[in-house]
């Protein structure tokens, strides 16, 4: 006799196997001389029934133990249920109870819980229906993330968490010391010499440039791993911490980056509704009606894609009042996307060709001097879910626009030798890793559907 997670029971012809089984109470019910725990071990969705005939179950004082979130071991027989809410369920023959949990200090009870609070108690909440299937999906999405790449020849690189540049040009870097700050406040300018690393030093922004040092010598690369942005952003697609895949390729231009962007999307969609079908089913019932049959329709529909400035016309014509003024110039605004996606494409949107005052310093210029070989991928529901571009490869019009934005050209003196030394063409993008998981799920707000949300003035757990 083994030990067997509930999943796999799930599937069992009940032929009356010998199996033990253990995991956390989700509930108890009483009948009259019988009482049922629906046992759940996080392995699905779906709990196990258990019977217990308190008649014949001895020590009585467990019983009272058997209580909502309590972990119990389980062992018995495994037969057809005769209930209809499941084909098989176990008949105990012994139930050892490991932990209990006083219902009246256990914070998870039967009833539901709005996020909110469950946010409170981040430690508890993997416990839910709706976290639990949250963790699950998230870890299949990650597995798929890793097998487009791999069979396409992608290698993975590690790229640093700790950087001395800003790699957006933005501004919003969490500054990593073990300068004294107290001692600093007392007055006098930080001496960075005594830092660390000798200079000012951040968490990264963005894997990218670091990819590209691979891209330039392995062709094609992808970076997975967290970054941080010191945004003071409080919106429901926001983190301070949050995940990114970058995938950098060599000898590949916008063209080809939009391909690789769009067959990604598509890939991960895909998997995950065939994967993971009885946690998707859950957010299609509970978190957003019809959720499968629109991310289906995403996999077997080809992305719409535009210029920036076509956009901009169809948002100007559309007659419709937004809150952001629809310039030329101005950046593409959470509602002027949504509308986009929702109201003209009716689906995921490629905006390209943005104008290069609101992109990084980086990307490929085009001939018309104004705009940029940008490319974001907007989505129905969210908006932008990808941020890439064709990167500028020739070094003397890359030195030209560092300097025109009075960026410390010194600072990427090894990012420009990738440009003196057998430059090629190349492209990349990011896909927010919870942008996409919120996409996938129909989950509203972005701080549910990572473990340990960081947000402004808020790092607990
Ligand atoms: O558009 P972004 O800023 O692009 C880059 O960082 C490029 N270096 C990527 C590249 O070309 N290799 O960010 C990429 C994506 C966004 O489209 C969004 O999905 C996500 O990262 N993102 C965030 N997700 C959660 N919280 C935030 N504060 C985010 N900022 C960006
Ligand atoms: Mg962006």
């Amino acid at each position: 006799m083994n030990t067997q997670r509930v999943k796999d029971i799930l599937r069992l012809e009940p032929q009356g196997n010998v199996l033990s089984v253990s995991g956390w109470i989700r509930t108890k019910r009483d009948a009259k001389n019988i009482s049922f725990l629906e046992l759940n071990d996080g392995s699905c969705l779906q709990n196990l029934q258990v019977v217990i005939d308190r008649e014949a179950f001895e020590p009585k004082s467990a019983l009272d133990l058997m209580q909502t979130g309590a972990s119990v071991e389980v062992s018995g027989t495994l037969s057809a249920s005769p209930g209809g809410n499941q084909r098989v369920e176990l008949t105990a023959r012994s139930v050892q109870v490991i932990g209990p949990a006083p219902a009246d200090t256990y914070p998870l009870q039967k009833k539901r819980h709005t996020f909110e609070f469950l946010r409170e108690i981040a430690h508890l909440r993997p416990r839910t229906n709706t976290f639990g299937a949250v963790a699950r999906v998230r870890n299949a999405a990650s597995f798929a993330v890793h097998r487009f790449f791999q069979e396409r020849g992608f290698v993975y690189v590690h790229t640093p968490v700790i950087t001395a540049s800003d790699a957006e040009g933005a501004g919003e870097m969490f500054q990593v010391t073990t300068l004294d700050l107290d001692r600093l406040s007392k007055g006098g300018k930080p001496d960075y010499e005594q830092d660390f690393f000798g200079k000012p030093a951040y968490l990264t922004v963005s894997g990218q440039l670091n990819a590209e040092i691979y891209a330039c010598a392995l062709e094609r690369v992808y970076t997975f791993g967290p970054t941080f942005r010191a945004e003071n952003s409080n919106t429901t697609r926001h983190l301070a911490e949050f995940w990114m895949i970058e995938p950098e390729m060599a000898f590949c231009d916008i063209n080809c980056n939009m391909d690789t962007a769009e067959s990604f999307i598509k890939y991960v969609l895909a998997e995950i509704l065939s994967g993971s079908s009885e946690d998707m089913e859950f957010f299609n019932l509970r978190i957003q009606p019809g959720l499968i049959e629109s991310l289906q329709q995403v996999v077997d529909t080809p992305f719409a894609r535009v210029t920036y400035t076509e956009a901009m016309k169809e948002l100007q014509s559309s007659g419709f009042q937004f809150e952001f003024p629809v310039e030329w110039g101005s950046d593409l605004q959470s509602e002027h996307e949504k509308f986009l996606t929702e109201q003209v494409y009716k689906g995921p949107v490629i905006v390209t060709d943005y104008p290069k005052e609101i992109k990084a310093f980086y990307m490929k210029q085009n001939d018309d001097g104004k705009t940029v070989r940008a490319m974001d991928v907007l989505v129905p529901r969210l908006g932008e879910i990808i941020g890439g571009s064709q990167r500028e490869e020739d070094l003397t019009r890359l030195e030209a626009r560092i300097r025109e934005l009075g960026l410390r050209e010194e600072a990427y003196w090894w990012y420009l030798d990738l440009r003196r030394f057998g430059t090629v063409p190349h492209a990349g993008f990011g896909l927010g890793f919870e942008r996409l998981i919120q996409y996938v799920t129909g989950m509203q707000n972005i701080r549910d559907v990572i473990p340990f949300p960081r947000t402004v003035k808020s790092a607990d757990f």
